[in-house]
């Protein structure tokens, strides 16, 4: 128990601490609602768990289950990730977005395997040490996987805590994700861990959703000041809202004699990192001349595919597709970098960028369909 002296939210702090019923009604609505079959769970090996953890980062549930299966089926153990080409890690991870993740993976794979033997370890400072595993994660994987005590805080029991505590502000900020750090810290029962965080995560999910949150079904009803207030949607507060800023680009699609497009992969990092895309044109650029400067090709009439708009988290990206027929390579030599002709006929296990799959989807439809 905490043994910190008083301070402004000592009160806050420990009310929780004298509702011994807290994690018993979390418990017992988790024995009756509480998620028991999801395929990480079967079994909940250290291994499926950290994959797990990390897909639903910033993916839920029902958009993880089929990215998680096929990942399992490709590697089915820390050895085989570690030992796996990145594109092949890229691919399995295409569609799911954040790729940081897939490659912070991948490279965690590796330091299992130099510095643990290959075993995932289940200390919250060697799991923190790995790129990746934040201190929520870490106690999610501790605690599913391997059964031991450890608070977890994901956007899921923010919200839960949030509202239950009445918690002002945005979790985003400091001072608040400390007071719900130390709320979710002191409600953690040290009996049946694993079954208390599995539940407070799918309580948020299920029935104090974001959107339309469920009280007449809720546990926690009763003692729940939000909810006593009348205003449960008020917690927590939004991020302060920025405008996101627009970018606008070019994507050719660059059509040899024999129907192949040219790709290029994406440096490392920055946005689709590693991932395989088109080349991209800068709106002022005139592409004839971009093409054969840039990518070494002269090229013939370009026609222009509808905008479509693609949103990261900070920023929307306009994205004009332009097809354009090659006619032959330029005089000169061009820097290959890492390039392929692609055969939309013969498709290859590569990382696409999700807007280049669907690009090309599209292109592929619209030859079958002539
Ligand atoms: N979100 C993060 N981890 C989760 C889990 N283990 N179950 C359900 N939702 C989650």
């Amino acid at each position: 128990m905490s043994s910190q002296a008083p301070d402004s939210q000592a009160t806050a702090v420990e009310e929780p601490l004298r509702d011994e019923h807290f994690s018993d009604r979390i418990l017992a609505w988790f024995d009756r609602h509480g998620r028991k079959h999801l395929p990480w769970q079967q079994p909940p090996a250290p291994y499926r768990v950290w994959v797990s953890e990390i897909m639903l980062q910033q993916t839920q549930v029902n958009t993880v289950i089929g990215y998680f299966e096929r990942f399992m089926d490709a590697f089915p153990d820390i050895a085989s990730l570690a030992q796996a080409d990145p594109d092949q890690v890229m691919h399995h991870w295409s569609g799911l977005g954040y790729y940081a993740r897939a490659r912070n993976l991948h490279r965690s794979a590796g330091l299992v395997m130099e510095r643990h033997h290959g075993e995932l370890p289940d200390d919250m400072e060697a799991l923190q040490a790995l790129p990746g595993i934040g201190r929520s994660t870490a106690g999610a994987i501790r605690s599913l996987a391997f059964g031991k005590y450890a608070p977890i805080l994901d956007g899921n029991v923010k919200r839960v805590l949030a509202r239950h505590f009445t918690i002002e502000g945005w979790p985003g900020q400091s001072r608040v994700l400390r007071h719900l750090w130390r709320l979710s810290d002191a409600l953690t029962p040290r009996q049946r861990i694993a079954d208390y965080n599995q539940a407070m995560m799918d309580l948020g999910a299920m029935v104090c959703a974001r959107g339309k949150p469920a009280c007449g079904v809720c546990p926690l009803v009763k003692s729940c000041q939000a909810h006593a207030q009348g205003d449960v949607s008020r917690y927590p507060l939004p991020k302060p809202r920025q405008k996101l800023p627009v970018r606008e680009t070019r994507l050719l699609i660059l059509v040899d004699a024999d129907g192949a497009i040219l790709l290029e992969q994406r440096p490392p990092t920055g946005i689709w990192g590693g991932l395989w895309s088109l080349p991209e044109c800068p709106p002022e650029r005139p592409l004839g001349e971009w093409c054969r400067r840039e990518l070494g090709y002269e090229t013939g009439k370009a026609l222009s595919l509808p905008p479509r708009r693609h949103s990261f988290s900070h920023f929307h990206l306009d994205i004009t597709p332009v097809v354009l027929p090659v006619n032959k390579p330029a005089k000169g030599l061009m820097d290959a970098g890492a390039r392929v002709w692609y055969n939309l006929s013969r498709p290859d296990d590569r990382g696409l960028a999700a807007p280049v799959s669907r690009i090309l989807q599209e292109i592929k439809s619209s030859d079958t369909d002539q």
